[in-house]
């Protein structure tokens, strides 16, 4: 197992989030630098992925490295039905980095268990997706000028949503106030819930969307209702459009609050809104960029401000 993997949020200290924030923000300013000539990475996706993976294969372009890998696993010997484990013990022997996504929670964990090449979880089911996670507080860091003492106010699919599960893990650090609002059938899981009870995290829990919930957030994280993890599409069809976001909504908002959304969207937020100055998931997607090259780096051990040179 590589202890350069990146598999929960929870594998990160404080000072290493800082730290990484700190790498992405000298990404931003220095996009394009070889520190990743000679080195192969594979991104291994079982799950469709727009920014993910093209924010990572940019971030590996970016860095001078190449890439391998798929984006449709019934392309691959899996479809054959070679197990996860021939899959990424074969990979290990091309590549000097995984980047993975799974639909089974855990998938991520087993992979660092049968390889000694570095793992990047890109999205394990409905459990973790790290990356997302460090470019949200990138973008929570840039807009406010802080991580610390905010109210952030998650919306929709509490349930199956991993960056909403991931998030309230790394703000643990951060003394957040969270506004969870979601309807019965797609709740905070009760393990968040302690979670937070553990961490001294203060939450409410809320079915109504109210102005009173916007009026008083400095972020809204709003989040789609994930098809793919619902067994009965029936309960998926009542519960998909619950909540929608119109510009409207937004008038007596706090002039710092940004409407963040990790993408791809469906009706959560109307169009209205992305002219609006407080919307910011399209500029959120791209920081992704920048937090990826900070990631890789990361995991295998480059450290580009010491090896920068203008
Ligand atoms: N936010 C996110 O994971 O988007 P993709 O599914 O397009 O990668």
């Amino acid at each position: 197992m590589n202890p350069h993997s990146l598999v929960s949020i929870d594998d990160l200290s404080k000072d290493k989030i800082m730290q990484l924030l700190d790498r992405a923000k000298f990404f931003e300013e220095h996009p394009n630098h070889r520190f990743l000539a000679g080195k192969v990475v594979g991104t291994l996706f079982f799950e469709p992925s727009t920014r993910t993976r093209l924010s990572f294969e940019t971030a590996v372009n970016r860095l001078g490295g190449r890439i391998i890998g798929f984006s449709d696993p019934s392309a691959t010997s899996t479809s054959k039905g070679e197990s996860l484990k021939d899959t990424i013990k074969m990979v290990s022997n091309y590549v000097d980095l995984i980047i993975m996504r799974h639909y089974l929670e855990g998938a991520a964990r087993y992979a660092t268990e049968v390889t000694d090449v570095p793992v990047i979880n890109a999205g394990d089911g409905a459990n973790q997706h790290p990356s997302q996670t460090m470019l949200d507080l990138y973008s929570i860091y840039k807009t406010q000028g802080k991580l610390t003492d905010l109210t952030i106010t998650l919306v929709g699919d509490l349930k199956y949503g991993r960056t909403v599960h991931s998030l309230i893990m790394a703000m643990k650090y951060f003394n957040p106030t969270f506004r969870f609002v979601a309807c019965n059938e797609l709740r905070m899981p009760k393990e968040y819930l302690d979670f937070c009870d553990s961490q001294g995290i203060k939450y409410t829990e809320h079915t109504d969307f109210s102005a009173e919930v916007i009026d008083s957030s400095d972020i809204i994280y709003m989040t789609r209702v994930q098809r793919e993890r619902f067994t009965d599409l029936m309960e998926y069809e009542r519960v998909k459009d619950l909540y929608t976001l119109h510009n409207a909504m937004l008038d007596n908002s706090r002039d710092n609050l940004r409407i963040l959304h990790p993408l791809p969207r469906v009706n959560e937020i109307n169009v209205d809104v992305d002219d609006n100055p407080k919307a910011y998931y399209f500029e959120q997607a791209r920081n992704g960029l920048f937090m990826r090259q900070s990631l890789i780096c990361e995991a295998l051990q480059i450290d580009p401000q010491s090896d920068f040179a203008e």
